[in-house]
């Protein structure tokens, strides 16, 4: 059966990333494309419908994304949201009053006339708006249907056409029944609607066979959901014929390496190939105190001793990687592949100089959807929901030189700050939740002692997507519970602070 497909045409909103999951959450798999992708590309898919997402452009500003006029003509459903309603306005023949005012914020929406994309909707009801231009005078042929105290064309549509406009976004929480206006463009779009991680799953392991053949794929575990689904649903597929490689950096936390041994090998049966390289790391990254040296040193060694595995494996012709949606959007967004690219976040890279076809199993997926998967083929929520953790690991968070002495300090410090953050039911709420590890000593006193020791610090942050970030407000008695627990139970460590810094200016990580 062919994958219904709804297309998201980007014309930059912040929130176009929304739109494409809560189709997904309703069952319908949608995709995010370039604004002014050609029709003829959209047509080679199973097309079922096309949205034009918002965007920060005013349609009379110069150089703002325009899309293919032929979208309207493809006999396919087009809803257009904001900035995307009022090209659809302007394309068809209707006037666009620039800002008057700019309306923000939750309004009231009336209905003004019997409508397809509306219907069950309480009137009024309440929707978020965010908008300068508004349509003054829809295009002939359609309907305007709903209305705001600001806003007197708020929705329009087409029925005979099945074309609908609407100024607001129906796929924020603060449009209160926004599942239900998404509801009813897709069955306007005449979906089956049976779309879902597991059918993913399914589909994906059938296209990996066929493509691979009777070859065999390397894949590096990191130690992250991402690697590790994309290992488990290629191991799904082609059994046996997947090596993954597990490098112990000796940067991990306190018994990531077991476990991961234990999750991979011994309970979901991967072939993993573990290789305890953390004396070379260490050796690499003696005496080095400069961050961004150290990131270096680590990719570097990781990629040789990549290398080194994937020969001794017979060199596969297939490297596995899990590669999400959101990396993919990126490069086709109308912000331009530069916009948010964390370049430093892919430690390592590829080995130069192997070739690889590549496989990315996960690259039409958002993380929740691969959670889900994750879930689905056997790994353990407390893995699943792993807060992020940077490729560099512990080398980064022990600022100054990094040896092995404290480096064990700073495991057991981070362990216990993880241990009273899930005992206190905090670990998912926050985004991340670790010690960093200063050069710096201090004196302190301990049972009539004096002490001269290093310092820990606590970070503890709040974050939807790492990009911008705060501190956590955390109870003062779990604040003092953690400090508590360190001092008395890592020796070598008499002083800790909280970290107040949000980002921007500060980062998530020391370094
Ligand atoms: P910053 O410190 O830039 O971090 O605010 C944002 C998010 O990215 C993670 N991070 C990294 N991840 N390699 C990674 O794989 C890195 O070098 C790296 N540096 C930061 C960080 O943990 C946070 O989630």
């Amino acid at each position: 059966m062919t994958r219904e497909t709804i297309a998201i045409l980007d014309f930059g909103s912040q929130y176009t990333q929304l739109i494409a999951r809560r189709m997904r959450e309703l069952g319908v798999y949608s995709e995010i494309l370039p604004p002014d992708v050609k029709s003829k590309t959209l047509a080679a898919r199973a097309l079922k419908g096309i949205v034009l997402s918002g965007g920060p452009d005013s349609v009379y500003a110069r150089g703002a994304p325009r899309c293919d006029p032929a979208v309207f003509r493809m006999g396919v459903p087009v809803l257009g949201i904001c900035y995307g309603m009022q090209l659809m306005g302007r394309k068809l023949g209707g006037d666009v009053r620039r800002a008057g005012c700019r309306e923000f914020g939750q309004a009231a929406l009336s209905r003004t006339s019997p409508s397809l994309l509306l219907q069950g909707l309480s009137s009024p009801t309440t929707v978020w708006m965010s908008h300068g231009d508004s349509i003054e005078r829809p295009p002939a042929g359609f309907a305007v249907t709903g209305a705001t105290e600001n806003t007197r064309v708020a929705a329009i549509e087409n029925v005979g056409r099945r074309l609908f406009g609407i100024q607001f976004h129906p796929e924020v929480k603060h449009t209160l029944e926004g599942r239900r206006i998404i509801e009813n463009f897709l069955d306007a779009c005449k979906c089956r609607r049976d779309w879902n991680p597991a059918s993913f799953a399914a589909e994906s392991s059938a296209k990996i066979r066929e493509t691979v053949g009777k070859g065999s794929v390397l894949c590096a575990l990191s130690g992250g959901v991402d690697s590790a689904v994309a290992a488990l649903l290629i191991h799904r597929a082609v059994g046996d014929r997947l090596t993954s490689v597990f490098v112990d950096n000796g940067l991990l936390r306190k018994n990531e390496a077991d476990q991961v041994r234990r999750r991979f090998a011994e309970k979901l049966g991967l072939k993993v190939v573990f290789v305890n390289a953390s004396r070379r790391f260490m050796a690499g990254l003696k005496g080095v105190v400069d961050p961004e040296r150290k990131r270096k040193i680590i990719g570097r060694e990781f990629i040789e001793i990549f290398t080194a595995a994937a020969r001794k494996a017979g060199r596969p012709e297939y490297l596995a990687q899990g590669t999400l949606y959101p990396d993919v959007i990126e490069s086709v967004s109308v912000k331009g592949p530069s916009a948010v690219i964390k370049s430093h976040h892919n430690v390592g890279g590829l080995p130069k100089g192997m070739k690889f076809k590549l496989i990315e199993p996960l690259r039409e997926l958002f993380k929740d959807e691969v959670r889900r998967i994750g879930l689905d083929l056997g790994l353990d929520e407390e893995f699943v929901y792993r807060q992020p953790f940077p490729g560099p690991g512990l080398a980064v968070r022990c600022l100054g030189p990094v040896t092995r002495a404290r480096l064990d300090l700073l495991r057991e410090a981070d362990a216990v700050v993880v241990d009273e953050i899930k005992r206190a039911g905090l670990y998912r709420e926050v985004w991340q939740s670790f010690a960093v590890l200063l050069p710096v000593r201090s004196v302190g006193v301990m049972g009539d002692r004096r002490t001269y020791q290093y310092t820990a610090v606590l970070r503890i942050v709040e974050s939807a997507d790492g990009m911008t970030a705060d501190w956590f407000r955390l109870p003062n008695d779990l604040l003092a519970r953690i400090a508590n627990r360190i001092v008395n139970e890592v020796q070598g460590v008499n002083r800790v602070v909280y970290d107040l810094s949000s980002k921007p200016p500060a980062t998530i990580e020391w370094e």
